[in-house]
């Protein structure tokens, strides 16, 4: 199994582009299953979740085609089947996107129900009532879930708590559905924006997406658009935290600084000096150690879970103690154990840690959980004194694109070996 090896202490500097958004791209490829004609999607970044995604939708039949610039294009007109098969879903939970459109295009689809995952237990009720409101029938049958409906009905959906991908399907869903839809507790992640975005150049009729209502007015077809996906927020917020933790300097490029003001704003309380256009930022942290700050994470525009882990490695070297609460997820602290094996002080307490700063954290074999924490290791190894090995890294081969690469090109000591 692959680690990646790393030698801490040294600042980064330099400049870097961000990639396509992964949290954008998977309902996007999702929503490819909903055009009658061929669709372009541009700015795909190189993950392992797209590659499971392209798997998904090969398996039932759908044409792709993708070029050496990751440009992908999809054709359903040869689908054959509409089944998500137990095999992809457990290694990529997103693979529940397909659903709604599989449902709402061509009235049925099968989808093996996720299972529980290393942050949660993570349930998909809110996709299927929303779904049953809009007249299909389900069943839940030996792990899989039956959906069935001759033609999805315009319905009126309140959402008992923020979902993103409930939200991405149930809007996917109500774009062919007869009559208006309204979709109230939206999830307002930038990402759902996106896919709305992309929905809307494919000709559906969709208002207020980015607020907590949207309305989706049912369109007979959708056809094929070029589409550029957006960039990837989470991204640009680890390369941040990377600058702040190792006391560097960088420029990232292609991103956008109104995708993670909360995240910009927690870094500079933390004493960061950054400066942004629209199209890129810079975090200058040069000499400086971080300041401990209380951080809270919700959805979105509050401060999101997926920067939860590595603010928390920021956290272990920050002067100070603070607070970090965890309000999305149950489970999403497992990094913290493989943080105090490298010399971190934190107390875990329910769904809040309390860290307290350390002068420096020592290099350990460490592993990874989940994505966010393998990035979150990787954040302390660079800051650690001696040589960390990161364990179980195909984790963060699932949502960052070329990590070790991005990083050595900032001057980090980082390669990867396979065994
Ligand atoms: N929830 C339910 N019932 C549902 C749906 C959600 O109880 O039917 C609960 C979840 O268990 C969780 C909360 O609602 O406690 C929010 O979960 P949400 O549905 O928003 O999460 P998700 O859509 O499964 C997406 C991202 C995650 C990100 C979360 C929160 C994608 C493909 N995944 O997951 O990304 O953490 O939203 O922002 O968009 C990651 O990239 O590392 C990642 C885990």
């Amino acid at each position: 199994m692959e680690k990646l090896l790393i030698e801490g202490g040294k600042p980064l500097q330099g400049d870097v582009r961000i990639s396509g958004a992964k949290n954008a791209v998977l309902p996007i490829l999702a929503s490819t299953l909903l055009a009658e004609g061929p669709m372009q999607i541009a700015n795909v970044p190189h993950l392992q979740d797209v590659t499971t995604t392209m798997e998904l939708l090969g398996r039932m039949g759908v044409s792709l085609t993708i070029d050496e610039y990751m440009n992908i294009e999809t054709d359903t007109s040869t689908i054959q089947e509409f089944f998500a098969h137990y095999d992809v879903v457990k290694t990529m939970r997103a693979s529940i996107l397909v659903l709604g459109p599989l449902l709402a295009r061509f009235g049925h689809a099968e989808v093996s129900l996720p299972g529980g995952c290393a942050i949660g237990s993570r349930p998909v009720n809110m996709h299927l009532r929303g779904l049953e409101s809009m007249g299909a029938n389900i069943e839940v049958k030996a792990g899989y879930i039956h959906a069935s409906a001759k033609r999805l009905k315009g319905a009126h959906l309140v959402m008992d708590m923020v979902t993103v991908t409930g939200t991405e399907n149930l809007m996917m869903a109500a774009t062919l559905a007869d009559g208006t839809s309204i979709i109230e507790n939206a999830a307002r992640e930038p990402e759902v924006t996106d896919l709305a975005d992309c929905l809307i150049a494919m000709g559906a009729n969709i208002e207020g997406a980015g607020t907590d209502t949207i309305t989706i007015h049912g369109v007979k077809e959708l056809k094929g658009c070029n589409y550029s996906v957006l960039a990837d927020r989470i991204e640009t917020g680890t390369f941040l935290v990377a600058a702040a933790i190792t006391g560097g300097h960088i420029k990232l490029k292609d991103t956008q600084p109104k995708l993670l003001e909360s995240v910009l704003q927690k870094l500079d309380k933390a004493g960061a000096t950054i400066s942004s256009g629209d199209n890129w930022i810079e975090i200058d942290m040069t000499g400086r150690r971080p300041k401990s700050i209380n951080l809270r994470t919700a959805p979105y525009p509050a401060f999101p879970t997926d920067m939860q882990a590595q603010f928390t490695a920021l956290n272990c070297i920050a002067e100070g103690s603070c607070a970090i609460t965890e309000s999305v997820f149950e489970n999403r602290f497992m990094h913290v154990q493989e943080m105090q094996r490298m010399g971190a002080n934190i107390k875990v307490e329910g769904n809040t840690a309390i860290v307290t700063g350390v002068d420096h954290l020592t290099a350990a074999p460490v592993m990874a959980t989940d994505l966010r924490a393998s990035a979150s290791l990787i954040l302390a190894g660079l800051v650690a004194e001696g040589q960390t090995v990161v364990d179980r890294i195909y984790h963060i081969d699932r949502g960052y694109e070329c990590i070790e690469e991005k990083l050595a090109q900032l001057g980090a000591k980082i390669r990867r070996v396979p065994h």
